[in-house]
């Protein structure tokens, strides 16, 4: 990894000059271009209540959920792999700074990473890389934990499992890997119904995700040993995996 991949809180975001090719998957700018690529998304989204709604009322609960599992006092190295709106990645920095830790944030994108660096404390222990989460150009067993948060249902079948791979290398082993996202709700859940045509048409790979266990994508997984917990009537889940 170049300097040029790298930018700290407070110093602003550069491109990549390390000559990987690091441009948007296609899937972002086809499918999510609404959401995370258009200059206004940011603008738009960058909302805690509106993200709020968009999860049902749940951001809070699952972003708790996400933090308790990482751990109430996270030194060494944590990654989290891509930006979300709202301020999960704001809190989590505030208690790798309290343990004297390191907080790596990968997007592709640098309108999300510039967004985020708005959105963090100046001086904060964070590093912002510019990287594709299915190509990481970071050294294996390099972090205590990961998290991904709400990113595995945007990706299609070939890059989530690149996606997972790569988070799997870069943590050591010992290390936890947490990840939140969709799932299948429960049969009498009324989401299974009215959600199942808005996901097909807004969030096209999100499907998969109610069709397969997420370590579907991720064969390792089962020899290191993972458990899963459901929210919301099964809409949401939470996965750890034990590296
Ligand atoms: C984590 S996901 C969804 C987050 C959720 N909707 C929220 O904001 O709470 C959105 C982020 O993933 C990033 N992203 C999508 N595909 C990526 C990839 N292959 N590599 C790195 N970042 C990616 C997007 O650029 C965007 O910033």
């Amino acid at each position: 990894m170049t300097q040029a991949d790298i930018s700290f809180a407070d110093r602003p975001i550069a491109k990549s000059q390390s000559g990987r090719n690091i441009k948007a998957p296609r899937y972002l700018t086809t499918h999510y271009w609404w959401a995370y690529v258009h200059p206004r998304a940011v603008w738009f989204f960058e909302r805690q209540w509106l993200v709020n709604l968009i999860l049902w009322g749940n951001y809070a609960r699952l972003r708790n959920a996400a933090m308790t599992e990482l751990g109430e006092v996270l030194p060494g190295a944590t990654l989290q792999m891509a930006c979300v709106y709202g301020d999960l990645t704001s809190r989590l920095v505030g208690r790798v700074a309290a343990a004297g830790g390191r907080l790596d944030i990968v997007d592709v994108l640098p309108i999300q990473l510039e967004n985020l660096r708005n959105k963090l404390p100046s001086g904060a222990p964070a590093r912002l890389l510019a990287m594709d989460s299915a190509d990481l150009n970071l050294p294996d067993a390099s972090y205590d934990r990961a998290l991904l948060f709400f990113l595995l249902h945007e990706q299609p079948g070939l890059h989530r499992e690149r996606t997972l791979s790569e988070v799997f290398r870069v943590v050591r082993p010992g290390g936890k890997i947490v990840i939140v996202d969709y799932a299948l709700p429960r049969w009498w859940h009324p989401l299974r119904y009215l959600w199942r045509p808005l996901l097909a048409v807004l969030e096209p790979f999100a499907l998969d995700l109610w069709r397969h266990e997420i370590v579907h994508w991720l064969p390792g997984a089962a020899r290191a040993g993972w458990h899963k917990q459901s929210f919301f009537g099964g809409l949401y889940q939470k996965i750890v995996i034990m590296r």
